[in-house]
């Protein structure tokens, strides 16, 4: 059995699938491994050191595609017409491919790796259960992008976070607001209190009330009895009505109007990012207040984002950076990583040196969106696309 890691080749990624960590894992498992030469240089991640944990090094993409059985990518592989080498197309008929596919941002996609005979595994379905939670690549990267986020805000906020009383006078606190407190947000909270500011957050799921407030944030929210619905079983949340909408505008603009920071993280999965922050809300902060939007690449949670850019727009900095986990490239390559390993290693047979996936998993079924040349998972079936 053999494991590819090739060099990501979207823009953006620093990261990379395998760590000599992981390699050595593997390896230990006597699964041949190789990597792409230069594949971990943008995570400090040199070819020396995974050869030194038993991975071989191999220059040539196609050379290192042709003969995976496994492919393990952070991002999904560039197809025909993109820039750069057909990575699919470079993958043998059966091979398995596990990655961030990111099926909704591209569900033409996934039809393309059923025709290629391709099974494609989409670590970003992996159901948030006790069992799955150390192969959780959501987790593991928003938490990072939630620490990053408020540090790119302080990087262009032209104030100091903490209170400071000096001889020559004092510093006031740097108010920070946080929308949506999920993973990301929980750890933006975290990150904001710890460099001093005073933090509120809001979120339509009434759980997170209690994880803010454990933080030392402040919950802010509108009452509703929408909110005991707001939760999908699997944790997440969904679209809120029209009038709950409404309701929710009106809070967020009353407290963003005294924030310096705000940190956007809500998302809904599959769907564009709900719309937060609108035009009239920016204007309304005071010239040197700065909004990271993370839902930039689903749209935005900030009705001005520019999706990749940062823009002052009356003195107010929006920051829509791309793939912010990218900017942390070792460590999020390294839980990524670690999350792959702990994904991948159940369905390998030590003993045999092969695969030996249980389709009926619950983990594996919510994963798969191909498989024998069928797109097989239900949410990409002809009906629903
Ligand atoms: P996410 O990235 O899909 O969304 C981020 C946050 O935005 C969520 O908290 C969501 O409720 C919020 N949001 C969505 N629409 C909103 C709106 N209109 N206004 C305000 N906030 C809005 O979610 P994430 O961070 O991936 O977490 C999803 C859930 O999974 C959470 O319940 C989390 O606690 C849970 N979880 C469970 C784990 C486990 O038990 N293994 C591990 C990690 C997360």
């Amino acid at each position: 059995m053999k494991i590819s890691i090739p060099r990501e080749r979207r823009a953006h990624e620093r990261r990379v699938a395998a760590t000599p960590e992981t390699v050595k894992k593997f390896v230990a498992l006597g699964i041949d491994v190789a990597v792409e030469a230069g594949a971990g240089e943008a995570s400090r991640i040199t070819d020396a050191a995974y050869e030194a944990a038993g991975a071989k090094i191999i220059g040539d993409l196609a050379q290192l595609l042709a003969d995976a059985d496994v492919v393990l990518k952070v991002q999904r592989p560039l197809l025909a017409g993109e820039d750069g080498p057909n990575e699919l197309a470079l993958m043998k008929r059966g091979a398995l491919l596990i990655a961030i596919l990111s099926p909704y941002a591209d569900p033409d996609a996934i039809q393309q790796y059923a025709t290629a005979g391709v099974t494609a595994m989409a670590l970003e379905f992996v159901p948030r259960i006790t069992r799955a939670q150390s192969m959780d690549v959501l987790s593991s990267q928003s938490n990072l992008a939630g620490y990053r986020a408020v540090l790119e805000a302080v990087n262009v906020y032209d104030r100091a976070m903490p209170m400071m009383m000096t001889a020559a006078g004092t510093i006031a606190p740097a108010r920070v607001m946080v929308l949506g407190a999920g993973v990301a947000g929980l750890q933006a909270i975290a990150t904001a209190k710890r460099l001093g500011a005073i933090v509120s957050a809001t979120d339509v799921r009434a759980a997170s009330k209690e994880q803010v407030e454990s933080l030392g944030g402040k919950f802010v929210m509108v009452e509703s009895e929408e909110v005991a619905n707001a939760e999908t079983a699997g944790g997440y949340a969904k679209e809120m009505s029209d009038d709950y909408k409404r309701r929710q505008a009106e809070l967020v603009a009353e407290t963003l109007k005294k924030q310096d920071i705000a940190i956007c993280t809500a998302l809904i999965p599959g769907r564009k990012a709900p719309t937060l922050i609108n035009d009239e809300m920016v204007h309304s902060m005071r010239p040197g207040s700065v909004i990271v939007d993370l839902a930039a690449e689903q749209g935005g949670n900030c009705t001005l984002t520019k999706p990749g850019e940062v823009i002052e727009i009356n003195g107010v900095t929006i920051i829509g950076l791309f793939n912010i986990p990218s900017r942390l490239s070792a460590d999020a390559s390294a839980l990524y990583a670690k999350n792959l390993l702990n994904f991948l290693t159940p369905l390998v047979n030590a003993e045999e040196k092969a695969l030996n996936i249980n389709w009926q998993d619950e983990i594996v079924a919510a994963a798969t969106l191909t498989r024998d040349g069928q797109v097989v998972h239900p949410n990409f079936q002809p009906a629903n696309a």
